[in-house]
């Protein structure tokens, strides 16, 4: 039998792979190797509080996949866990392993009638009649916090790209458009002193903001604004507008509108900004954007996808945008931001 084969093995049990990484969260695994490792199988089965036959499974199935090694017997975190612990980003990917054992994962096994139907069809996992994730939020108690941790985490994990936009420092007040639990927000009102945010999204989602906001003691400087994004007009006094995680969701003519709104509501010179993760220009990757689009095609909404750069630099163009240009992340991400301006 031909050995290219074995390169199906990731692919086919991609599934279980997973789960052993979400086991290793879920059951604190990497937290115990963090603090105490390194440690033989028989103490992490005590410590765990597992049967030896269940820490030999999730030992072997961490240890072939890169998430532990073991040395005389003996296991501590791989690399990457390691590595997580070190730049302090550990909370932050157990939360993003968390949502996709919670939200994500259950919904991926209807990718294929997702294709075939050109419907989200995962989304019958969550109660309600409407077509889009987020308005069915509110309908299972504790599912808004448990997304927006998720959220966080994501941009969190993701936004030194945009906090990084030199664009910010002339900015005088950002409008966030869907800025969901004001993660972004704080992020940008933190990093720029003089700068003011208004975050605009459902009001369920802006419970979870005000928290945020309250947490970080930024009311001063970061407030709320409840609207639908395509029904209400948009609040003005802005001189950027910015979409985090936000044109992913919909449609390249909804994004177009969407586009046309905050050209309409910028204040002439003022910036747009649209950060989010993006497929490469020649569709052959990266395959973060090909595996998260997944979880796109399955979820959020019908027409949710990872565009790819030049997609959205075109609609900016289409909308009246000057000087578009694109910052790709230096990060492990495929994240980035595409930029234009408003001519003054
Ligand atoms: C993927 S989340 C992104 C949240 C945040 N911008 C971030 O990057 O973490 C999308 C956000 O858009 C909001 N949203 C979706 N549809 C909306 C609508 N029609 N009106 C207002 N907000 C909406 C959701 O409530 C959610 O907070």
């Amino acid at each position: 039998m031909s050995s290219e084969l074995s390169a199906l093995v990731p692919v086919m049990f991609g599934h279980a792979a997973f789960q052993q990484l979400n086991a290793g969260a879920e059951l604190g695994l990497f937290e115990l190797l963090h603090a105490d490792g390194p440690l033989p199988a028989g103490e992490v089965a005590e410590r765990l509080g597992l049967s030896r036959r269940s820490a030999d499974v999730l030992l072997l199935g961490t240890t072939a996949l890169g998430l532990t090694t073991v040395t005389g017997g003996e296991y501590r975190n791989g690399a990457p866990i390691a590595a997580a612990f070190h730049d302090g980003l550990w909370p932050v990917l157990r939360d993003i392993v968390q949502y996709q054992d919670k939200i994500a994962y259950l919904p991926a096994a209807d990718y294929v009638e997702s294709l075939r139907t050109g419907q989200n069809a995962g989304i019958r996992h969550f109660p309600g009649t409407t077509r889009d994730l987020y308005s069915r939020l509110a309908a299972v108690p504790g599912l808004e916090e448990l997304f927006y941790r998720g959220m966080h985490a994501w941009s969190q994990l993701s936004n030194p790209v945009l906090v990084a936009q030199g664009d910010f420092a002339q900015a005088r007040r950002v409008l966030d458009v869907g800025g969901g639990d004001a993660v972004n927000a704080v992020a940008l009102a933190r990093a720029y002193p003089s700068l003011r945010v208004t975050v605009l999204d459902r009001p369920g989602a802006l419970e979870v903001a005000e928290k945020t906001i309250a947490d970080a003691g930024l009311e001063g400087r970061v407030e709320t604004y409840a609207a639908d994004i395509f029904a209400d007009p948009y609040p003005s006094g802005h001189d950027c507008v910015l979409f985090a995680h936000q044109l992913v969701i919909w449609s390249p003519e909804q994004n177009l509108t969407l586009l046309r709104k905050a050209h309409d509501a910028i204040e002439p010179g003022g910036r747009v900004l649209v950060f989010n993760a993006f497929a490469d220009d020649d569709r052959t990757g990266p395959l973060y954007a090909a595996l998260d689009n997944v979880y796109f095609t399955t979820l959020p909404f019908r027409h949710s996808t990872i565009y790819r750069w030049m997609d959205c630099e075109e609609w900016l163009r289409a909308a009246g945008f000057t000087g578009v240009g694109r910052t790709p992340s230096p990060g492990w991400t495929p994240h980035g931001v595409v930029s234009g301006c408003r001519p003054a």
